[in-house]
């Protein structure tokens, strides 16, 4: 089975990228910053016990991308999607300081990486 670690899953353009994964068969794993409250998502892995697992994870928070680095040690990931992020309305410096974290920490979390 095909598996994907996909970013900011519990809303928006990530929770679609979880189902339609999903749908295509593939296991998931499905990091948010908050899985408690993350309902839509938490909904959709009770449909798919065997294919979604849901892990905590802020892209900014190296603590715990270390922690999520650990618990898929042992997984191999076929496909990262680095979806978690913001585009806010400002450009320029702001907006490169936010997406340069975004789109390299969680790769540290895919164990070939390092
Ligand atoms: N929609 C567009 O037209 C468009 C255009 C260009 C680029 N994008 C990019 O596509 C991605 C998703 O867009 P969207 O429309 O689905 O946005 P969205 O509805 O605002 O959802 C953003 C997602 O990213 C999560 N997120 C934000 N900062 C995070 C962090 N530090 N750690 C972990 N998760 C974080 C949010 O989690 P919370 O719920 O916890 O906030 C949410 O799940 C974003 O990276 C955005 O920049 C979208």
């Amino acid at each position: 089975m095909r598996t994907a670690l996909i970013t900011g899953t519990n809303r928006g353009i990530g929770l679609e990228f979880v189902r339609q994964y999903v749908k295509d068969g593939w296991r998931v794993f499905a990091a948010c910053r908050n899985p408690a409250t993350a309902e839509a998502l938490n909904h959709l892995a009770a449909h798919y016990p065997d294919q979604i697992t849901v892990h905590p994870l802020d892209v900014a928070n190296h603590q715990q991308i270390e922690q999520l680095s650990q618990a898929l040690s042992t997984q191999t990931i076929d496909l990262l999607i680095n979806n978690a992020g913001v585009y806010p309305p400002e450009h320029g410096d702001t907006f490169g300081k936010r997406i340069m974290p975004h789109g390299t920490m969680p790769l540290r979390s895919i164990p070939w990486h390092r």
